[in-house]
C-alpha cells in the first residue's frame, strides 16, 4: 500500500467526468420537466381531461393506453398523475397515486398487497398489511378499508398490465364503487398496455369498464426524436456531442419503430463508449457502437432472471438462425440443436414437451417471436414457429454473459 497508489486514486477520484454533466437526465426512469416533454401535448391534456374529476374528489375515468415501447406512455402517465396529485392537495382533496409495475407484480395477490401498502399508513389507520400470509380475500378487505380511511380518491396506474397473470385484479379495481366495497373512496385506472391484443382477454364486463377512454400513442419521427434528445443535452458538457451524435442516435431509433427509449440508452451508452476511450468528444462511432450496446443491454436485461434452461433454449434458437437462412424454426429443430448444447454445458436435457413449454414462455416474455402454422412435413398439423427478435449476435452476446455460456465453447 505505497503513497503512489493512494495518489494515483485520488487523481481519479478528483477528476471530473469529462463527459457527462448530469448523466441523470438520461436515466430512462426520470421523469423529465414537462418542458422537455416533446410531442405528446395531446395525450397529456385528453388523459388531464378524464383525470380531472379527481381534482375535487370525483371519480376520474378509468383510461386504456396503448403503444409499442418508448412511445412515452409512462412518462406521460407518471406525469399528469404527479400534477394532479400535487394540485388535488393544494385544494385539500385527500387524492393520491400508486404506480404498479406489473411486470413485477404479476399476480393479483402481489398487486392487492402493493396497492394496500402503498396507500395505506399504519399509524394513522391501524390497519397492517403484512407483506404475507394473509388471504387474497383479506387483503383486498384491507384494501378498501385502508382507501375509505385515507382517501378521497386514488388513481391507480397498471403498467405493463397484459403481464398480469390473472385479470381478475382488474375486475374488483374497476367495480370495487359499483360492487359496494367501497363507501366514499374513488378509484380510477389507468391501464398501460404495449399490446393491442391484450383486450382480447378480457371479460366483456371489465373491459367495459376500464375502457371508459382508450388512447394509442403513436411512434415518434426521427424529428421528434432528435427533439427529445436535444432537450436533454445538458446531461452532457458543452461542446462534447459533435453534430452527428443526435442525428444517428435519432436516425437508428426512428428505423426501431420510433422508441424514444432507445434513442435516450443509445445517447448515454455513447456517452460511456467515448469516456472510456478517453475521449473527450462523442463521435460518430461512439454512437454506432453504443447501437449494438443498446441492444444486448436490453436483450440482457430482458434475461437476467431466466433460468440456464431457459437460456439454453434461446442460445439453440440463435445458434440455428445463425446457421440457416429460414427464420421461423419448429420445437423439433430448435430441440436437436438443444440436446447438442446441453451435452456441451453439461447440464440435463429436458424432454421436447418441456422444452415447448419454455420456449412459450419466453415469447410471453417478449424474449421470442411465436407463429402457429401449418408444419413442414409428416403430421401437418398446426405447429408452433419461434423466431428471434433480435440479431442473433445479439442474442449469443447477451447470454454469453453468463459464464456458463462462453465458456464451455
Ligand atoms: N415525448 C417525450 N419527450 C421526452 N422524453 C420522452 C418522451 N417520450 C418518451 N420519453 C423518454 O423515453 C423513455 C421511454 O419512455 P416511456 O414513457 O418509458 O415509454 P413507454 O412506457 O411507452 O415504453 C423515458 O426515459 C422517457 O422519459
Ligand atoms: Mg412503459
Amino acid at each position: 500500500m505505497g503513497e503512489e497508489a493512494q495518489s494515483s486514486l485520488d487523481s481519479i477520484w478528483e477528476s471530473k467526468d469529462p463527459i457527462f454533466a448530469d448523466k441523470e437526465l438520461l436515466d430512462i426512469e426520470h421523469i423529465p420537466d414537462e418542458d422537455r416533454i416533446i410531442g405528446r401535448e395531446d395525450e397529456i391534456s385528453d388523459l388531464a381531461n378524464g383525470i380531472h374529476p379527481a381534482i375535487r374528489g370525483g371519480k376520474p375515468r378509468n383510461t386504456l393506453i396503448y403503444g409499442k415501447t418508448g412511445t412515452g406512455k409512462s412518462l406521460v402517465a407518471k406525469h399528469v398523475t404527479r400534477s394532479a396529485e400535487a394540485f388535488a392537495q393544494e385544494q385539500g382533496t385527500r387524492l393520491q397515486r400508486a404506480y404498479i409495475d406489473c411486470t413485477q407484480a404479476t399476480t393479483e395477490t402481489q398487486v392487492v398487497i402493493k396497492l394496500a401498502r402503498a396507500f395505506n399508513d399504519p399509524d394513522e389507520t391501524d390497519i397492517s398489511v403484512p407483506l404475507s400470509g394473509l388471504s387474497t380475500n383479506a387483503y383486498y378487505d384491507r384494501l378498501w378499508r385502508v382507501l375509505d380511511a385515507r382517501h378521497d380518491v386514488v388513481i391507480i396506474i397498471l403498467d405493463e398490465v397484459d403481464k398480469l397473470q390473472e385479470n381478475n385484479v382488474l375486475m374488483q379495481l374497476s367495480r370495487a364503487g359499483e360492487a359496494g366495497k367501497l363507501d366514499t373512496c374513488k378509484v380510477g385506472i389507468l391501464a398501460i398496455s404495449n399490446k393491442i391484443s391484450f383486450k382480447d382477454s378480457l371479460d366483456e364486463r371489465v373491459l367495459s369498464s376500464l375502457q371508459e377512454r382508450e388512447f394509442i400513442f403513436p411512434p415518434y419521427d426521427a424529428n421528434q426524436l432528435r427533439e427529445i434528445m436535444r432537450h436533454r443535452k445538458d446531461a452532457f458538457h458543452e461542446g462534447v456531442l459533435t453534430d452527428d451524435a443526435i442525428p444517428l442516435a435519432a436516425a437508428f431509433a426512428a428505423q426501431e419503430h420510433g422508441d424514444a427509449r432507445k434513442a435516450l440508452d443509445i445517447l448515454r451508452n455513447a456517452g460511456e463508449l467515448a469516456k472510456d476511450d478517453g475521449d473527450d468528444l462523442v463521435r460518430e462511432e461512439h454512437v454506432r457502437n453504443a447501437r449494438e450496446k443498446a441492444d444486448v443491454d436490453r436483450f440482457s436485461k430482458l434475461l437476467q432472471d431466466q433460468p440456464t434452461q431457459s437460456k439454453a433454449a434461446v442460445y439453440a434458437l440463435s445458434l440455428i438462425a445463425d446457421a440457416k437462412n429460414d427464420e421461423e424454426f419448429a420445437t423439433r429443430e430448435i430441440y436437436e440443436r438443444y440436446e447438442q448444447l446441453t451435452e456441451r454445458l453439461d447440464i440435463d436435457a429436458l424432454s421436447q414437451r418441456r422444452l415447448a413449454d419454455r420456449l412459450n414462455e419466453q415469447a410471453f416474455l417478449d424474449i421470442l417471436g411465436v407463429t402457429d402454422r401449418v408444419g413442414r412435413g409428416r403430421g401437418k398439423g398446426m405447429t408452433n414457429f419461434y423466431y428471434l427478435l433480435e440479431d442473433p449476435g445479439v442474442v449469443q452476446t447477451a447470454i454469453e454473459s453468463d459464464q456458463r455460456f462462453s465458456e464451455s465453447e
